[in-house]
């Protein structure tokens, strides 16, 4: 219609030829204009009413782990549970509400149109490449913890997986093909060694063109269903930080990115050693206080070690909130608690320190607590029964 119309104007303001070509002119775009809603209602009528039954099963497939009846109204408790710690400060972490529904979260919180996301035809699927995993090592873990990873849940997203360490060790990227990214960072666990890191994480994944951000340390499993199913209840478009907050109260802070330190801030961040996701929309408005290196001059404004970083230039400067979920888990809760029958529902595990070797998820499978002390091997058994090494015959003793 555009280019119908322009010219003819265009010509009568400059030459002022025929009165009958421009109402001529008028008459067929008006035609044009009642012929639109006339043809349109047709084609959406045939269409419309399809996609519902349609679409349904083939979104359950990846979700269904995350999805357990009965979510629905723990989400709502979740939510206003959430909203109200972060008024008052003074709640303690997650008791009962242990199942956290994104959808939910994101419906009533970022304030989406219901029927875009949750009526899911114009949802396009979220496939296992769209997300970066970036795991953060050093080089004296590459064997006692790494290994260990890159037999279990690494193994089965090789492509997707960006391990970040601080030595060469090409001798296990050429036995294991692993992205083993050297970030030249230093080895000292210092929180400007973590904040390099994670400098480089943040630019790796910029550069990747993925959809979404996850970082987790070298003493998680990554349950990559159960992650999947999560990123799939939201859109990379939007803002989402997902994460467990360590502290059952937002962190205090010297504001000295905005101002000049003489204000504080208050801000939740997810603990990096349970793991915590970003979203491409939101990575993306970080750059300023995260790119090629600017996260490093950020943490040593704010003084605050690599995690928090992350949570003060999310929350704080883009004042996007966290979206706490209790499906990440790090060495610093009591893992024995979580209770058997929803280990494979979560997102990540992880297992204690030297300090505490008994610190592990409870579940009974294949190995022996001897044979497999971070009961990773167990829980990949349990995952993918027809890995090479697993074990069998035990497949009918398992309870
Ligand atoms: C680390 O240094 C090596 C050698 O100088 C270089 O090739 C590599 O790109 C550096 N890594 C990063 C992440 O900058």
């Amino acid at each position: 219609m555009n280019r119908l119309c322009r010219p003819v104007r265009m010509h009568i303001a400059s030459v002022g030829v025929s009165k009958f070509c421009f109402l001529f002119s008028l008459a067929f775009c008006g035609l044009l204009l009642l012929l639109i809603p006339a043809l349109q209602p047709p084609a959406r009528q045939v269409d419309l009413p399809q996609p519902r039954p349609q679409v349904r099963p083939a979104q359950a497939g990846p979700s269904h782990r995350v999805r357990v009846p009965g979510v629905s109204l723990h989400a709502v408790e979740t939510d206003s549970a959430t909203e109200l710690s972060r008024s008052s400060a003074g709640r303690t972490e997650g008791t009962r509400d242990d199942i956290h529904s994104p959808k939910r979260g994101m419906d009533s919180k970022r304030g989406a149109a219901p029927g875009r996301f949750s009526g899911s035809r114009s949802r396009d699927p979220l496939d296992f490449k769209d997300i970066f995993i970036a795991v953060k090592t050093t080089r004296k873990y590459h064997k006692s913890r790494l290994e260990l990873l890159i037999q279990t849940w690494v193994s089965r997203a090789k492509e997707q997986t960006y391990i970040f360490t601080d030595g060469e060790d090409k001798e296990l990227q050429m036995r294991t093909r692993v992205n083993l990214i050297n970030t030249n960072c230093s080895a000292a666990h210092t929180r400007q060694a973590l904040c390099c890191k994670m400098s480089v994480e943040y630019d790796k994944f910029i550069e990747s063109q993925k959809k979404w951000f996850c970082h987790v340390d070298d003493d998680n499993y990554v349950i990559l269903p159960s992650l999947l199913g999560l990123l799939s209840s939201y859109h990379h478009s939007q803002d989402v930080y997902l994460g467990r907050p360590s502290l059952d109260h937002p962190i205090e802070a010297a504001e000295r990115v905005k101002s000049d330190g003489s204000v504080s801030v208050k801000f939740w961040f997810a603990t990096g050693g349970a793991g915590f996701c970003i979203s491409r929309g939101l990575a993306l408005k970080m750059s300023p206080w995260a790119s090629l290196g600017n996260f490093i001059s950020t943490a040593e404004k704010i003084r605050l070690p690599d995690d928090c970083t992350i949570g003060y230039i999310i929350e704080a400067l883009l004042e996007v909130t966290l979206t706490h979920t209790h499906l990440f888990h790090s060495h610093l809760e009591n893992l024995q608690k979580l209770p058997t029958d929803t280990v494979l529902e979560q997102v990540t595990l992880s297992f204690g320190g030297f300090e505490n070797r008994r610190n592990v998820v409870s579940i009974v499978g294949g190995f022996s607590l001897a044979d497999d002390p971070t009961r990773f091997k167990t829980v990949h058994c349990l995952l993918y029964p027809d890995t090479n090494w697993c074990p069998k015959l035990e497949h009918s003793h398992i309870n």
